[in-house]
């Protein structure tokens, strides 16, 4: 049997409960009582929040966390973000909050901001943390994940719920085609929202550094704490990053990709290139510029005037590649500021830091 093969042999019966983000669910409550105590009991359950889904566990248990690392085939140096949803929860679990950190909760939670500071020793499981003396803290701001946190009365350690090294998922749908079989349930609280994780920010130096770019800019951090730092490692490429989950290739299609910057009669020719030499060529491209391209499958996950709706499609759109089975697929890229500096990030990873210029 391929590897591949193997991570599909359905191990769990998986549950599946629809709930809705919009009403202040009376309606979906059983629903996330009952996948809180799937997690009270140390199974792992998939969960919308506002970036991605994620991938749910009791982080104060060794077994429900190891669960979660064998699931998405994840490698076990790499740490997890612990999802809280209040102040008491946070104050279980890290040793000071540097005023900076309180000024960035404060501003950002809940929502896609997530905080690297000093663990509390003995308050989490070891694997959660990867051994390291710190720990990655947010709060989620999506009804669903704040509910099943609170009914769960745990601190939920949750990695994005793909198999590792896939895109993240957006929809239940992507958390299914992943792990299904593999997971005891999923929360499908319908389109995630955001699109790209959140940000990932060590504050446990004197100025704080962004180790991974996401949903709050660096522009947005700082107009409330000033200078912020970027790790070098995703700026220039070649130096090993901070976050350990950043050294990995990640979010990557099926076929290779291949950013171009040029202009969109260039990437035409590319594509012509590749299809008179047979290959199916499929193209990530701005809705603005859909219409000027030919190519066998072209997915336009959003629109260059409103960058954040290329983050909230740009999984499923990578993600569809692999649906039809295309043999190349060739990307625009996309303007680094503000969001467009996660979005490119992630395109990056994504084709393994190949990139054409004109
Ligand atoms: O939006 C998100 O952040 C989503 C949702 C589910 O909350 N979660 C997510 O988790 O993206 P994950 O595991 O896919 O990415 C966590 C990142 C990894 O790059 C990991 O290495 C880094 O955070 N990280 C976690 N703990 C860390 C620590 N103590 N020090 C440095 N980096 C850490
Ligand atoms: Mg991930």
């Amino acid at each position: 049997m391929k590897c591949e093969d193997e991570m599909k042999v359905l191990v769990v019966e998986t549950k599946l409960w629809i709930v809705d983000k919009n009403v202040d669910n009376i309606q979906s409550y059983p629903q996330i009582i009952e996948a809180a105590h799937l997690l009270a009991k140390n199974e792992v359950v998939a969960f919308p929040t506002e970036t991605v889904y994620g991938l749910g566990a009791n982080a104060r248990s060794e077994e429900a966390v190891k669960k979660v690392f064998e699931a998405k085939g994840r490698p076990n140096d790499n740490p997890l973000i612990v999802h809280i949803a209040s102040q008491s929860q946070l104050e279980e679990i890290v040793m000071d909050i540097p005023p900076i950190a309180k000024q960035l909760m404060d501003a950002f939670w809940p929502g896609p901001l997530t905080l690297i500071l000093k663990q509390k020793p003995g308050t989490l499981a070891a694997a959660v943390t990867a051994g390291l003396d710190t720990v990655a803290v947010r709060m989620p701001d999506h009804a669903v994940a704040r509910q099943l946190i609170e009914a769960s009365g745990l601190p939920i350690a949750a990695p994005s719920a793909n198999t590792s090294g896939k895109p993240s998922p957006t929809l239940a749908k992507h958390v299914q085609d992943d792990l299904y079989g593999r997971i005891a349930g999923i929360v499908d609280g319908g389109p995630t929202g955001v699109g790209v994780e959140s940000t990932v920010l060590d504050c446990t130096e004197d100025i704080p550094i962004i180790l991974r770019p996401g949903g709050v800019t660096k522009e947005q951090l700082e107009t409330i704490i000033g200078p912020v730092k970027e790790d070098r490692a995703f700026v220039k490429k070649d130096e090993a990053p901070k976050a350990p989950g950043m050294k990995y290739t990640h979010y990557a299609p099926k076929a290779p990709l291949i950013l171009v910057k040029g202009e969109n009669a260039f990437i035409q020719q590319l594509i012509n290139e590749r299809r008179a030499e047979g290959m199916k060529v499929g193209l990530l491209a701005a809705s603005e510029h859909q219409a000027l391209y030919e190519a066998d499958y072209i997915v336009a996950p959003g629109s260059l005037a409103e960058l954040s709706t290329v983050a909230s499609g740009l999984y499923d759109a990578l993600r569809q590649f692999d649906d039809v089975h295309v043999d190349i697929i060739y990307s625009e890229v996309f303007p680094e500021a503000g969001i467009g500096q996660a979005i490119m990030n992630r395109l990056c990873k994504a084709a393994g830091q190949q990139m054409i210029e004109q």
